[in-house]
């Protein structure tokens, strides 16, 4: 698969996700294949307004390229204006516009999904970051519609392959649906057929089974997986052995998650600093202590635990 001049081998990327796919987490879903990972989503207002922890945010290292760095906002000369700042301050392999978020705190605003309800906005919008950023592919990650009365698949396909976008991510569910219901692979397959630009297919990919389902029922170029990869990060080891054709290796015992968990901590620390790092990494405990029995405790007391020393006994208890 290829997104502009960029050759992607494996087409398993990490979705972006806000809260959870900064440095230290990439950093792992990288280490176990992860083709292509995303920031957060950044806010183009925030960049260009250099505020200190919207920055911080794009910040990235080279272990992770290629790596996309995803922007929303409402105004085109905004977006336009940051996507070039993004490009000029960080290079990123990948530009991508945000044109999913359904919280009603960015759509009403007139971001996000937003534009799904106004596709001038949208063609405004992709144009100008087109333009500012001639020599990075931008690419677009969206809903399928804002509900399902206004689905705008595939009509939006072949308008952003003619603006220049150079890949299309598409979660087929609408603004309305949030996460409810089902993702509709079926509008993935109808997006693929309507446009020439690689599709990458997002939404309930469960398992590493479930990337070979979607490769095979929709004809994507690309499959994106969020969720499966929470207090998982080895999912992608294990969709790449399926995507070559080999077993994939088993998933890794507890105590072997707990090593993992570990690391996660220690790279949020060192990049987040120790007392943000460890409230951050809270929710992250949630995922990884999961799954075997008697967990739950041990998953309430890393929750609740008030420091690294105290997060670090309850993990050495966990046998
Ligand atoms: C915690 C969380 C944060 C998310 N943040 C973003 C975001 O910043 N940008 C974006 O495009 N999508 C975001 N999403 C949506 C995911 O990228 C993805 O489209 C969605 O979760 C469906 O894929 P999945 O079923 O594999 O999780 C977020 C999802 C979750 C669960």
């Amino acid at each position: 698969m290829k997104i502009g001049n960029l050759n992607i081998s494996t087409p398993i990327f990490l979705a972006p996700m806000a809260g959870v796919t900064d440095y230290p987490f990439r950093v792992l879903c990288k280490e176990q294949g992860a083709s292509v990972v995303y920031s957060e989503f950044v806010s183009a207002h925030g960049i260009i307004r250099e505020n200190a922890k919207t920055w911080q945010m794009i910040e990235f290292t080279d272990f992770e390229r290629p790596i996309g760095i995803q922007i929303f906002g409402d105004s085109p000369e905004v977006m336009s204006k940051a996507a070039q700042m993004v490009v000029d301050k960080f290079s990123p392999d990948i530009l991508d516009i945000n044109y999913g978020c359904p919280v009603p705190k960015v759509t009403k605003r007139g971001a996000g999904s937003a534009a799904l309800r106004d596709l001038c906005l949208m063609d405004d919008i992709t144009a100008a970051v087109v333009e500012s950023v001639p020599k990075v592919p931008v690419t677009v990650k969206m809903r399928a519609g804002w509900d399902s009365n206004s689905i705008v698949i595939p009509e939006v396909g072949p308008r952003l392959e003619k603006l220049g976008v150079k890949a299309i991510a598409l979660h087929p569910r609408t603004t309305k649906q949030s996460y409810a219901g089902e993702a509709d692979w079926a509008l993935i397959k109808e997006l693929k057929k309507s446009t020439s630009i690689p599709v990458i297919g997002n939404g309930d990919i469960k398992t590493p089974d479930d990337v070979m389902r979607m490769f095979e029922a929709t004809n994507c170029d690309g499959v994106m997986a969020g969720r499966s990869a929470l207090g998982n990060p080895w999912f992608f080891k294990q969709a790449n052995a399926l995507y070559h054709g080999k077993t994939p290796p088993p998933s890794p015992s507890i105590l072997e998650k707990i090593l993992f968990c570990r690391r996660h901590f220690d790279h949020m620390i060192k990049w987040h600093g120790e007392r943000i790092g460890t409230n951050l990494m809270r929710k992250h405990f949630g995922w990884y202590i999961r799954g075997f029995d008697g967990a739950s405790p041990y998953r309430k007391a890393l929750v609740c635990a008030p420091d690294k020393k105290s997060i670090d006994s309850i993990l050495d208890s966990i046998q």
